[in-house]
């Protein structure tokens, strides 16, 4: 069983080891879209589709299927190690029910990596992520809200670069605002900040706005939001745009 991570979308951008994964396996077990980025398959190899929503029951049937000695690979987009599959095959295998859990120990199970919806941003944008940053899910899918507001507040008064993902839904609407919210209690609002949408297909977008400027239109959940600290900064680009990075040191005259 291969977990494996599709990467953002691009082609280019999935590692040779989990094309290889995919290649080998003989069942594809996966979310609806991410089975679809991760194709063409063959003929012979069986997908195993199901809803966004269920991830342990999708590793457990995963599991299973490798137990009984197929070949499987569970697609993640991104990396599968964050806010993915990973984790939740690594959740399955644990509390595994009595009857099966020697034959699902048995099973020979790996992690291909992939490269995360912020690594791909901060690419696009030059390198927010040059120094310390803190990776924030800000969906209440699976943690309380108060969690999320608590660490947000640390983590954006601890001056760190903030990755968001899971920004806002069309669910939960009034959470995005509150969040800004409280990052702008310990940013200014000259703070750059990278917006990026559909990174690596075909609808990318990537934008850099001032976090004064930043509103919740056009931020959901095919987005991944970098939030500068007080040493990031703006640089202009050959083509009219902006590069934002953050110093791999901090100067002498920036703040501790
Ligand atoms: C459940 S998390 C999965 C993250 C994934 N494992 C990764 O490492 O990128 C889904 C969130 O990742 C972000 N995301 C994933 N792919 C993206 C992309 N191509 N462009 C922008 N954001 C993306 C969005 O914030 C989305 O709500």
């Amino acid at each position: 069983l291969t977990v494996v991570g599709l990467g953002p979308g691009a082609e280019g951008w999935l590692a040779p080891a989990a094309r290889a994964a995919l290649a080998d396996a003989q069942d594809i077990v996966g979310y609806r879209t991410y089975v679809a980025l991760a194709g063409p398959f063959r003929g012979d190899q069986t997908l195993h589709v199901s809803d966004n929503r269920e991830e342990l029951q999708r590793a457990r049937h995963a599991l299973a299927l490798a137990a009984r000695g197929r070949t499987v690979a569970v697609v993640s987009s991104g990396d599968p190690g964050i806010f993915a599959m990973a984790a939740a095959v690594m959740e399955a295998l644990d509390g595994a029910p009595k009857d099966v859990a020697r034959a699902w120990h048995g099973v020979a199970l790996s992690v291909v990596p992939g490269i995360s919806a912020a690594q791909a941003a901060a690419a696009r944008a030059g390198a927010p992520l040059g120094h310390d940053f803190c990776v924030l899910s800000l969906s209440d899918n699976l943690k309380p809200w108060d969690v999320i507001e608590r660490r947000l507040a640390l983590a954006a008064s601890g001056d760190l670069v903030l990755a968001l993902y899971n920004p806002a839904s069309q669910a939960r609407p009034h959470q995005f605002a509150r969040a800004l919210e409280i990052i702008r209690e310990h940013r200014g609002p000259d703070t750059p900040v990278v917006i990026g949408r559909d990174v690596g297909r075909a609808d990318e977008s990537v934008r850099i706005v001032r976090l004064g400027d930043l509103t919740p239109d056009g931020v959901d959940m095919r987005t991944v939001l970098i939030v500068g600290s007080s040493t990031t900064r703006t640089l202009a680009r050959a083509d009219g745009g902006l590069w934002a990075y953050t110093p791999r040191s901090y100067a002498t005259d920036a703040p501790p």
